[in-house]
């Protein structure tokens, strides 16, 4: 799969007042076609800083990125692109289908090609029966779905989202996840800067966590998650040897066993004891950790300690 965007060396220093503010340092990132990439990171770690460069919103101090080849600065590069800004106010005073035809006209679009797209996106959006009720009197989940129709009406190959689901229900976000998805399966891919970690976890393909500028993990999120040497096997039946043929275990109940094995063989050891002790097995598998555990634990680390990914 070719990649959608890739940044070479792209960083930015602010100036305020003679003050030198180094929002992001040097980053090279590759985000393949018709992913779901997710970027983490807590405040002022440089997130807005890295979605603004590559939207061409600010220019950078170094380096360059490039969408689907084009380069960012260019007006092709731009055309590919839907963004739903974090917090967008869209006017109040208008309609969802009012707001979309005004959209629609900034970006070129009129006339019986643009009213079919606004059927269209509004019915992929499952807005098509608020389509003429004021957004002032829209719900967070409904400003967030006519937002997503306003992003998706150029028909992006890169979808820009910041914040999609904060302040959304669990049924809301839901739903916008389901969008993503279809969205997704189409070919597009999606660009995604959220907090919700636990909501970035469930859609994301790929993350990388951001800190100070820097890139301290990137990674495929089942990956990242996914401890490799320590497993949870669960028993049918059965008391465990309080050692496990010499292996540091260290949380035990009779059902459940969670274990340290770093190779192959040290976790046959384990079963092979636990069998001889009348133990039945009744599932082993490796103990998942969430992206909030590794996000918090990589805040804590101490910055000499972290190596760039
Ligand atoms: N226009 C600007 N001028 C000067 N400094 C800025 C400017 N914009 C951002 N910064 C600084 O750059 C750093 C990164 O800010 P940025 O807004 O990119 O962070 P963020 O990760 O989006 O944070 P948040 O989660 O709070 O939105 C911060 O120290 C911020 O104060
Ligand atoms: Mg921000």
């Amino acid at each position: 799969m070719s990649n959608c965007i890739e940044i070479r060396g792209l960083s930015k220093t602010y100036k305020n007042n003679k003050q030198l503010i180094e929002a992001l340092k040097p980053i090279d990132l590759d985000v393949a076609q018709g992913e779901i990439f997710g970027l983490l990171g807590p405040n002022g770690a440089g997130k807005t800083t890295m979605i603004k460069l590559m939207l061409g919103i600010i220019a950078p101090t170094s380096g360059s990125c490039h969408i689907l080849g084009q380069d960012i600065s260019s007006l092709q590069a731009k055309e590919l692109i839907g963004y739903l800004p974090e917090n967008h106010r869209f006017p109040l005073y208008l309609s969802g289908q009012q707001m979309l035809e005004f959209y629609g006209n900034l970006g070129g679009m009129s006339g019986k090609t643009l009213q079919t797209r606004i059927d269209e996106v509004l019915e992929f959006v499952n807005m098509t029966e608020w389509r003429k009720l004021k957004i002032q009197r829209y719900s967070k989940g409904m400003m967030q779905r006519i937002g997503l129709a306003q992003a998706l009406l150029n028909r992006p190959k890169l979808l820009f989202l910041d914040e999609p689901t904060d302040g959304i229900d669990p049924v809301g976000r839901m739903e916008i996840r389901q969008i993503l998805e279809v969205v997704k399966s189409e070919g597009t891919t999606i660009f995604v800067n959220s907090h919700l970690l636990s909501e970035v976890e469930l859609i994301t393909d790929r993350v990388a966590i951001l800190r100070k500028g820097v890139v301290v993990k990137a990674g495929n999120t089942q990956e990242l998650t996914q401890s490799h040497d320590i497993f949870v096997i669960h028993l049918a039946a059965g008391t465990p040897p309080s050692d496990l043929a010499g292996m540091t275990h260290f949380s035990a109940n009779t059902q459940e066993i969670e274990l340290i094995a770093g190779t192959p063989d040290a976790l046959n050891a384990a079963i092979d004891a636990l069998r001889k002790h009348n133990c039945l097995i009744s599932a082993i598998s490796p103990k998942k950790s969430t992206l909030e555990e590794i996000f918090i634990a990589l805040m804590h680390e101490k910055q000499e300690h972290l190596t760039p990914a």
